[in-house]
């Protein structure tokens, strides 16, 4: 019997699939170093696992409001005063199953048949997949390596068109870990607010900065541009929650309405326990992220020192999150098993069969010359995957 046309038009996580790779390789006894993980190596904190427990002895295990706990959207409103002096209602908010699940209901609301959605790339898997879910039409904005993987405004403006029903802008970047400035973001709110764009500003990985002072949320730089925005953030990647799944979205109530009723007639409210521990994480702020940045940067740039003397593999130093996209073009051509390397997914499978490292592929994100790796595993790990890297790609003829 057939199944949905949808299914024809959507394609499987690769970055879930990569992870899942390595993790059956491991089971098997194979040892592999896995760059893959779009997860923090960090534990949740303590103080919200045990509210999250304490909920539970407490009973905390029915139904909530499909949008959440009304206790934790107003904790979630006073947190946004408090850290982006910005003023949301308990109405213009509401508390999803993850961060991919605020912005699968955010295209759900927003997008009629037909409309464009510009996704600049290299983007995350999930935004074109789940456009076309919508059944709207990803419209991709390329930037290039020498540009820092970042467009300028006019470079926006230019993809405008009469069908343009929101643009994606995730700072810093999953797969680039690239910023963008102020100055930019000011020019790109301008571009939104008079062609009458919402802006789905994804900033799941703002706490995750490496530069100086702190990044905040689009509304911050331009109020003109509240109106427009859906700013949607979770507890994923700031308190390693992952697999708690709580994500959220602050928007205009007439948007918070439609997603809710989306949400309603789907999952429902996210676990309710789940929601205590994301109250309390709300209520303390991520204090830990200090001792996690830290660790992270000197990760990072133990990567990148890895890379200058790896022949035909190049870097730009990402600013956020915890990935870095280096270029890996320069090993096209090389030869592997008597055959040349073409692509990233070539370049892939020879760094896991090769060398027992697990990376994904840059073609999925819209970048073909590169690979991404997380760098969300221990040092020691890292360091013993760069010398694997090391001597494979010096084993390339
Ligand atoms: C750019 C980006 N946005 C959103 C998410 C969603 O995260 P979650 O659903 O775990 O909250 C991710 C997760 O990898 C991501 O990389």
């Amino acid at each position: 019997m057939k199944l949905s046309d949808r299914l024809s038009k959507v394609k499987s996580s690769p970055t879930l699939a990569i992870t899942a790779k390595a993790k059956a390789m491991k089971a098997e006894g194979i040892d592999v170093i896995s760059f893959g993980a779009g997860e923090p190596d960090f534990d949740t904190p303590d103080f919200v696992k045990e509210a999250a427990i304490k909920a539970l002895h407490d009973g905390a295990t029915k139904y909530t409001d499909v949008s959440g706990m009304p206790e934790l959207r107003d904790a979630l409103t006073s947190y946004f005063l408090e850290t982006e002096g910005l003023e949301y209602k308990r109405s213009e908010t509401i508390f999803s199953v993850g961060g991919k699940h605020s912005l699968y209901n955010a295209f759900m609301a927003l997008l009629s048949p037909g409309d464009e959605v510009i996704i600049p790339s290299p983007y995350w898997v999930s935004y074109p997949e789940m456009v076309t879910l919508a059944e709207g039409v990803p419209v991709i904005l390329e930037t290039k390596e020498e540009d820092g993987f970042l467009f300028t405004a006019g470079e926006l403006a230019a993809k405008v068109t009469k069908k343009t029903k929101a643009i994606v802008i995730n700072t810093p970047s999953n797969p680039s870990g690239a910023v963008y400035s102020e100055e930019t973001l000011k020019a790109i709110c301008e571009v939104a607010v008079k062609n009458e764009i919402f802006v789905i500003w994804d900033e799941i990985y703002k706490d995750v900065y490496y530069g100086e002072g702190r990044l905040r949320s689009l509304p911050f730089y331009d109020p003109a541009v509240k109106p427009y925005t859906l700013i949607i953030s979770g507890f994923s990647k700031n308190f390693s929650m992952t697999g708690w799944r709580l994500g959220y979205t602050l928007a205009d109530e007439r948007i918070i309405k439609g997603m809710s009723v989306i949400q309603g007639q789907s999952t429902s409210n996210p676990t309710s326990f789940a929601q205590y521990g994301a109250l309390a994480a709300l209520q303390k702020g991520p204090l830990h992220l200090t001792e996690w940045l830290k660790q992270f940067k000197a990760r990072r740039d133990a990567l990148l020192a890895g890379f200058e003397n790896m022949q035909g593999v190049t870097s730009l130093k990402p600013e956020g999150a915890f990935y870095v996209f280096p270029n890996i073009s320069g090993l096209f051509g090389k030869k592997w098993r008597g055959e040349a390397l073409k692509d990233s997914y070539d370049v892939t499978k020879f760094l896991l069969e090769e060398a027992r490292v697990a990376v994904t592929p840059g073609d999925p994100f819209g970048s073909p010359g590169n690979i991404r790796m997380s760098y969300a595993l221990s040092m020691e790990e890292l360091l013993n995957g760069i010398d694997r890297m090391n001597n494979a790609v010096a084993s390339l003829d």
